[in-house]
């Protein structure tokens, strides 16, 4: 069980992709209603990782622990987040995960609070800044998704801005990576390794693809200079 659960998030990536599919409508429309909700679970959350510091409460509770506490279902929002970006235009895929993209970054924000308030001390401990990296990168772009914060800077300065994303996703590979060499030991940590290898190398292949067959041609060559 406890291997199978190291697995957490290609299952909750797989889970997140059926609930967009299924009621992605729905999560837009009310995308506040799902701020609020998720925000008082990761309240609690947050609450109990306290505890858990101070020794009055364990929360290393299986299945639990690995959703709500050890990164899973924040490196499942994320996931989906990136790969909105990698999928070719007007594909299924992109439509399915634009419709929600701004909601997925937001609420695997939200996720992210319980998480790094419980292992901050594991991470400085082990001299592992990478979890610290992402969040500092990713704190002001959470920030900045809220629509009416948006609204409040021009598109292309929001889009540049925005760009600050590449290096957070490249923080969260280091991270799963200096976790599983450095905080992991058991067996099957070389097979997590090669899965975040994987969706990494996946996502940063199809981003490449689209950059060279479409977004580079349909840039307006320099007008020649007649001779
Ligand atoms: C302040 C920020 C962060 C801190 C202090 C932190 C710390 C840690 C620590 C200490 C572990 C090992 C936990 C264990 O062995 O049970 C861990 C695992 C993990 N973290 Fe973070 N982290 C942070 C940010 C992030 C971010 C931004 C993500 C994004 C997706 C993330 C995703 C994960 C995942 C998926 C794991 C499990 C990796 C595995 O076992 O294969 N963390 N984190």
């Amino acid at each position: 069980m406890e291997h199978i659960l190291g697995f957490s998030s290609v299952f909750l990536i797989v889970l997140l992709w059926i609930i967009i599919s299924k009621f992605g409508t729905h999560i837009h429309k009310n995308e506040y209603k799902y701020y609020v909700g998720m925000g008082l679970l990761a309240t609690v959350g947050t609450v109990f990782a306290v505890l858990h510091q101070l020794d009055m409460v364990s929360v290393d509770i299986p299945i639990v622990y690995q959703i709500a506490f050890q990164g899973h279902l924040t490196l499942a929002f994320f996931v989906i987040v990136m790969f909105g970006g990698a999928f070719k235009n007007k594909s299924k895929p992109k439509i399915t995960i634009m419709k929600v993209r701004r909601e997925m970054a937001i609420l695997g924000f939200i996720t992210l609070i319980p998480h790094a308030v419980l292992l901050i001390t594991t991470a400085l401990n082990a001299n592992n800044p990478t979890g610290v990296i992402a969040i500092t990168i990713l704190f002001p772009l959470f920030l900045t998704s809220f629509p009416k914060i948006r609204k409040k800077m021009h598109a292309y300065e929001w889009r540049g801005f925005h760009k600050w994303a590449y290096f957070a996703y490249l923080a969260i590979f280091a991270h799963l990576l200096a976790i599983n060499i450095l905080a992991q030991d058991d067996a099957l940590r070389f097979v997590r390794m090669s899965i975040y290898i994987a969706i990494f190398g996946i996502y940063t292949y199809m981003k490449f693809k689209n950059y060279i067959l479409v977004e580079k041609p349909t840039k307006k060559a320099p007008t020649q200079k007649k001779a």
